[in-house]
């Protein structure tokens, strides 16, 4: 009787608190000690607090933890569903809004992925980020080969600005507003944007973006994390826009860990500049990978460390919001675009289990570590 009342108790617990009973091992509990140790153990667990999710100990940190989202994926798999809505309390839209996806012929929107996305995120009272109004990369085909002039390139990229972020004005609550517009040497990349506008297409893009949405908007690149050539650019350029009164809320590092571990005490630093110009600091694209061949020997647990010091900073630093590129290890682009990267680069498996980094997170969180 007492083991079978046991067993169902570690059921219910375990189905609620899966990564608590992991490390609990009933059955030698069950096996080893005596009746009256057993009767106080059932009474500590029947105490414990019901386990929490990452988003749980998030809402406690007041901490934002995100994910980017597929929309195909949203809308055919309930799992994936699930696990975004019971860990996550930011998502970010992958693909579904930059230029390419969403506007696929001359003067078509198709914005079904990206609503699904955003209903999903009011839905489920999740921070909604929205990734990216203005990038040289992933742009229509018709559009690239569009014979034009500045006027039309600006006439253009006005509209489109208008009637993104205008479309989810009081929805989406962050914007990448432009995206990687700084080469590593800390110049600015020649564009489309850059070349019919110049430096100002920048500022054009914001302002834009403010007339029409309430969202705070960001810059957001990658490679600049550590105090480099790269980020010495960008916060020049930033210097410069905000001279100019760009309304510029915020910075987003992406935080693609891939090929070497940054510096976390070089990121700090970093950080603390861009603080100092009165921005709001967000790491946006989180995955932590390895050179295959030379990978540690555990890497999980390697990875799973740098998760837990990447967290510990963001709650030292002051920054609250953290993203990961993708939920599953099997979302993630990596493995699609380095195949000689470690393919395990986010928080979940490809069957949807937390892997050591989420327990990494949710204990440098919860004060856990
Ligand atoms: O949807 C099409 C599909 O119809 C087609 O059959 C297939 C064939 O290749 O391609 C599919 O599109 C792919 C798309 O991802 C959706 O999976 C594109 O080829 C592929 O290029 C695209 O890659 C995206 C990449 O940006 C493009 O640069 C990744 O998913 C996306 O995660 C990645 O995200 C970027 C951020 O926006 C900016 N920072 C870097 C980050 C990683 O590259």
């Amino acid at each position: 009787m007492i083991y079978t009342t046991l067993v169902a108790i570690r059921h219910v617990r375990a189905t609620i608190a899966s990564w608590r009973s992991r490390r609990t091992d009933w059955y030698l509990i069950v096996q080893e000690y005596p009746a009256d140790a057993l009767i106080q153990w059932l009474v500590d667990m029947l105490r414990m607090p019901t386990a929490q999710t990452l988003r749980d100990v998030a809402d406690a940190a007041s901490f934002g933890i995100g994910a980017a989202v597929s929309g195909g994926t949203l809308r055919t798999d309930p799992h994936y569903r699930d696990l975004l809505r019971k860990e996550f309390n930011v998502i970010t839209t992958e693909n579904a809004l930059k230029m390419g996806p969403l506007r696929p012929e001359p003067g078509v929107y198709d914005f079904s992925d990206a609503d699904a996305i955003v209903n999903f995120g009011t839905a489920y009272d999740m921070d909604i980020r929205g990734h990216t109004l203005v990038w040289h990369n992933q742009q229509p085909d018709w559009f690239r080969g569009w014979e034009r002039t500045p006027d039309q390139v600006e006439s253009f990229l006005r509209e489109h600005v208008y009637t993104v972020a205008g479309r989810y004005r009081g929805r989406i609550d962050e914007w990448d507003v432009v995206n990687e517009a700084v080469l590593d040497d800390g110049s600015l990349r020649e564009t489309v944007w850059y070349d019919a506008i110049g430096e100002e297409y920048l500022d054009a893009a914001f302002s834009w973006a403010d007339e029409v949405s309430d969202a705070d908007l960001y810059y957001n690149d990658y490679g600049a994390e550590e105090v480099n050539d790269k980020s010495d650019g960008i916060y020049r350029l930033i210097g410069r826009l905000l001279d100019r009164d760009v309304p510029v809320d915020g910075i987003g590092f992406q935080m693609h860990a891939l090929h070497s571990t940054p510096d976390l005490a070089s990121v700090a630093e970093n950080v603390r500049r861009f603080q100092k110009l009165g921005l709001e600091v967000a790491f946006t694209e989180v995955d932590v990978a390895y050179q295959a061949a030379q990978k540690p020997d555990d890497h999980r647990a390697a990875q799973a460390e740098f998760y837990a010091d990447l967290t510990a900073l963001c709650v030292r630093e002051g920054i609250d919001t953290m993203v990961t590129w993708g939920v599953r290890d099997t979302d993630s682009w990596v493995p699609g675009w380095f195949p000689d990267l470690t393919d395990d680069p986010l928080l979940f498996d490809g069957g949807s289990d937390p892997k050591p980094a989420y327990y990494a997170v949710y204990e440098a969180l919860s004060g856990e570590r």
